[in-house]
């Protein structure tokens, strides 16, 4: 769930399986449905309507029982009418039955549904089946006179008849209740289909507002993954726009956070470059300027010095001149000053390409420790050396390496005085097949916010500083082919180390 295409495949997966599950149910309610409408009009209505018509013909055959046969005066057409009325009562029956075993074997309908309706129709069927014989004694038997002239056939047909209305008029009651209790079937199932028909709307209804409802959150959810991408194009423009430092928060998925650290990473290598591109155009600028001053301010200037110095030897011969020797030599220490910073922009315009040669490091930095020690007592700074055992042996031009080194020793003497004094240590070794020399001091220590500008040309925190100490050094290491790095805790102290190709020992 971390990737971008996970999270945007997560959102329409659910989409779509919603959609199915919504579809399902809809699909299931209206089969149910579907069924009822079949069971309803493939089974109850017909059903229903076989036992009303049966329940009306058993009414005609009861109805001329017991009321039109007597008023019948022709034998024969009342024989012939009461078959009539019994043979198309039996008929409906045996049709009712078969609509009843149709009905049971429609694949939708519950048998137990019709748990009395058979009963009921075989039962009638069984009674209708017993009256038959009243029927025969009833037919057979000569048309009745007068009761006192009647034989022995017509008495019996005339108890017969008795029966007969006596039978039939309990079958009436039977047919008439079934008719009753289908029609009552009827409006339950069809009541139920109602219910079931609205349960169907209502739930597609309720189904299609959670879908759009979902299908809003998704899109609200995909909207706000790829939000990431917009501060990754806002961040461009701003690059583009020359804001180099600027960099892009490192969340949200994982292909937007890889892009974004790929971004910043980008942007860390154009504000670098943007840095390097301005450190050479000063450089370039120094180096014009040099040339400037060899011709125009360097001559001058010795001269001025060498002035000074005759009129100082001048001054030593006139009485009470105290007060004037003592401002010619404040003339010669401006002039030493400004030589010296004439010397460091030339150091720039002359910087020849070294000149490399194995060259044993250690003895270069012991020399050098010895060098400066004396002087660095003197303003409460203790030089040591920690030198690498294995006596390694640098590809360096060892004058231009002794440079860099002065300026880095000057630099950690400075930290350490403004501190009110402290250690600076010299320290070589090995690194894989290069050669670190380090400057290490316990003095003030660099602030973050001026790391990244140490080495920009011109850059210095001090009053009487020209600020090309270390773009000097760095160039220099640069063209050995080496590097130059700093590390530093503000109040605890600076590391530099130098780093030149080696040669194998
Ligand atoms: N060891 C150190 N400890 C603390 N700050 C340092 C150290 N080395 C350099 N710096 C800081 O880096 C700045 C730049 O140093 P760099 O040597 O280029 O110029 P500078 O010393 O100011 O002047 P100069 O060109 O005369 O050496 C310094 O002004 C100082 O703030
Ligand atoms: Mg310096």
């Amino acid at each position: 769930m971390r990737t971008l295409s996970a999270r945007i495949l997560l959102g329409f997966a659910a989409l779509t399986v919603t959609f199915g599950v919504i579809t399902a149910s809809v699909v299931y309610q209206m089969t149910k449905v579907e069924e009822q409408v079949i069971v309803i009009g493939k089974g109850y209505v017909p059903l229903a309507l076989g036992t009303k018509d049966l329940a009306r013909r058993q009414e005609d055959l009861r109805n001329y029982l017991e009321e039109r046969l007597t008023d019948e005066s022709n034998a024969q057409v009342a024989r012939m009418a009461l078959t009539r009325s019994r043979n198309i009562r039996d008929r409906t029956l045996k049709s009712t039955l078969k609509t009843l075993e149709t009905v049971e074997q429609l694949v939708h309908v519950d048998p137990r549904q019709f748990a009395v309706t058979r009963p009921t129709l075989v039962a009638l069927e069984q009674a209708v089946a017993g009256v038959a014989p009243l029927y025969d004694d009833l037919l057979t038997a000569p048309p009745l006179g007068p009761e006192d002239v009647w034989d022995g056939k017509q008495k019996l047909a005339f108890e017969a008849l008795g029966k007969l209305r006596n039978e039939e008029r309990k079958l009436s009651l039977k047919a008439n209740a079934l008719s009753e209790q289908l029609d009552g079937y009827v409006a339950t199932t069809t009541f139920r289909l109602e219910q079931n028909e609205q349960t169907l709307r209502l739930r597609t209804i309720y189904l299609g507002l959670a879908a759009v409802l979902l299908g809003l959150v998704i899109t609200v959810w995909v909207v706000i993954t790829l939000r990431p991408l917009r501060r990754l194009r806002d961040g461009a423009r701003r690059i583009a726009a020359g804001d180099y430092a600027s960099r892009i928060p490192e969340r949200g998925p994982s292909e937007v956070a890889d892009l974004a650290r790929e971004f910043n990473s980008m942007g860390r290598a154009v504000e670098e470059r943007e840095r390097e591109l301005v450190r050479s155009e000063r450089l370039a600028a120094v180096g014009k300027m040099a040339a400037m001053i060899t011709h125009e301010v360097r001559n001058p200037l010795s001269s001025i010095g060498l002035n000074t110095e005759l009129i100082e030897e001048e001054l030593l011969e006139v009485p009470n001149a105290e007060e004037a020797r003592g401002l010619c030599r404040s003339i010669h220490r401006e002039v030493d000053r400004l030589t010296a910073i004439t010397e460091e922009y030339l150091a720039f315009a002359r910087l020849p390409k070294p000149k490399v040669a194995h060259e044993p490091v250690n003895p270069m930095v012991a020399a050098l420790a010895s060098f400066v020690r004396e002087d660095l007592a003197g303003k409460k700074v203790a030089l040591s050396t920690e030198l690498s055992s294995d006596d390694p042996i640098g590809l360096i031009d060892a004058g231009q390496i002794r440079q860099c080194l002065i300026n880095l020793v000057r630099n950690a003497s400075e930290a350490v005085a403004a501190k009110g004094g402290g250690r600076v240590t010299l320290r070589t070794r090995r690194d894989g097949d290069r050669v670190a020399i380090e400057v290490e001091d316990d003095g003030v220590g660099i602030p973050a916010d001026v790391l990244p500008r140490l080495f920009d040309p011109f850059f210095s925190t001090k009053d009487s500083g020209s600020g090309l100490g270390l773009a000097l050094t760095q160039q220099i290491v640069r063209d050995h082919g080496g590097d130059l790095d700093v590390s530093s805790v503000v109040g605890r102290g600076t590391t530099f180390t130098v780093r030149v190709p080696g040669a194998r020992a």
